[in-house]
């Protein structure tokens, strides 16, 4: 008789209701994929969102992995290696598709999509890192204007402000911008001022000071605020970053035809009007994208509460922009120069996961990853 193999995976019931199904057959790799065996996973916010409302009976849950590949599929031989150490993410809770997401033993992924583990990360650390870094870069490179820090070495005057550099996205794109050669302004609560200086922010406000809109804007100096990174997307976060949006100084003109943008990781349902410090000739290019599409598949996201009604058609153009970053990432992350969020390794394997993704939005892992071995 052949050997039947199974593994267990986490898979959503319905609203809010998820669990771990024992029975699932293990995938073979296709054309340009790798098997991997999953070593661990980390959660994020949008688990439970997906749980709770956008996630389809029957779908895989799970985006963040880091594991061992342990096959690879055809044409992927020159890309990857059996026992490579490989992180990523992949795209969980897509549809009523029971085969994707992270939180079970084994998946397939697409080869070019992995970041190679240096020697200096753990699986533990590296799960952490997929889904944040890339919606980082998403953001940073493709929505706003900043060059890849691989790709160039400009040094700029320019400075960036990253509203909530706290959160596992924002902590990233403080690292990424400053590789850019950006300043970075950014804010947090008092408690995590210390740490995002750490990263390298250049200035750090806390948002709960009645002045800090003051604040970042004395930060800002003669050089104006062009660009804009929401990290927590509320119509209060965007009208306070819109209020700081300034030109330059010198600037003098006051139809010159200045560009501004700003980008949140979520739909922000009332956007401010322009403000009155910037001319009245000036753009401001708002935009909010998923990190998603750097599958190149199509996916739509519906969800009235939260405001999401959208389809996205496949992006070759993401996917590429993707693997170019990713190679990047492979440069930048063994010079140390990417410091991960601190992480919490916690016991219970998938079943442990279950409980964490209740933790994480009952606000029980504010600061840190949570990340299971499996
Ligand atoms: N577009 C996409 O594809 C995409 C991808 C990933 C995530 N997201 C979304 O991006 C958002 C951030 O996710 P994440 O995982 O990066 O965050 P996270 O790590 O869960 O962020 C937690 C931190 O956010 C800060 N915070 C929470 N509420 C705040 C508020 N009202 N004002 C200011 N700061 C607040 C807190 O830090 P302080 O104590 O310092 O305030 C908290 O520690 C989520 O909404 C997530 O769903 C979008």
């Amino acid at each position: 008789m052949p050997e039947i193999k199974l593994q267990s995976a986490i898979i959503l019931k319905g609203p809010g209701e998820a669990s771990v199904v024992k029975d699932l057959s293990i995938p073979s790799p296709g054309i340009g994929e790798v098997l991997i065996k999953v070593q661990a996973v980390s959660l994020n916010p949008s688990d439970w969102m997906a749980r709770d409302h956008l996630g389809r009976p029957g779908a895989g849950m799970g985006f963040d992995f880091a594991g061992t590949v342990l096959e690879v599929g055809e044409g992927v031989q020159k890309v990857r290696s059996v026992g490579d150490r490989v992180a990523g993410f992949v795209h969980g809770c897509h549809g009523a598709n029971y085969s994707i997401g992270a939180f079970r033993e084994y998946l397939t992924a697409d080869a070019a999509l992995l970041i190679h583990i240096p020697s200096n990360l753990e699986f533990t650390e590296a799960a952490t890192l997929g889904m944040g870094v890339s919606t980082a870069a998403q953001h940073l490179y493709q929505n706003l204007p900043l060059p890849i820090p691989c790709k160039t070495s400009v040094r700029t005057n320019q400075a960036i402000l990253i509203y909530s550099g706290s959160t596992a996205t924002g902590s990233l794109a403080i690292q990424l911008a400053k590789l850019s050669g950006f300043k970075v302004i950014t804010t947090c609560s008092e408690k995590n001022i210390p740490w995002l200086h750490s990263l390298g922010a250049d200035a750090v406000v806390d948002y709960n000071q009645i002045d800090a809109i003051r604040q970042v804007r004395r930060h800002i100096e003669d050089r104006g605020l062009f660009i804009i990174l929401d990290c927590v997307s509320k119509d209060a976060t965007a009208a306070f970053c819109y209020q700081c949006f300034a030109p330059p100084l010198s600037a003098g003109n006051e139809n010159a035809p200045w560009t501004f943008y700003y980008a949140s990781l979520m739909p922000v349902k009332n956007l401010p009007p322009p403000p009155i410090m910037i001319p009245k000739s000036a753009i401001i290019h708002a935009e909010w994208n998923m990190v998603f599409t750097c599958f190149g598949r199509r996916f739509t996201i519906v969800n009235e509460g939260l405001g999401l009604n959208r389809t996205w058609e496949p992006s070759a153009v993401d996917r590429e922009f993707m693997t170019f970053f990713y190679r990047c990432v492979e440069q930048i992350i063994p010079l140390g120069k990417i410091k991960l969020m601190p992480v919490e390794v916690r016991e219970g394997g998938l079943e442990g996961v279950l409980e964490g993704i209740q933790l994480v939005k009952d606000g029980g892992a504010l600061g840190k990853k949570l990340v299971y071995a499996l």
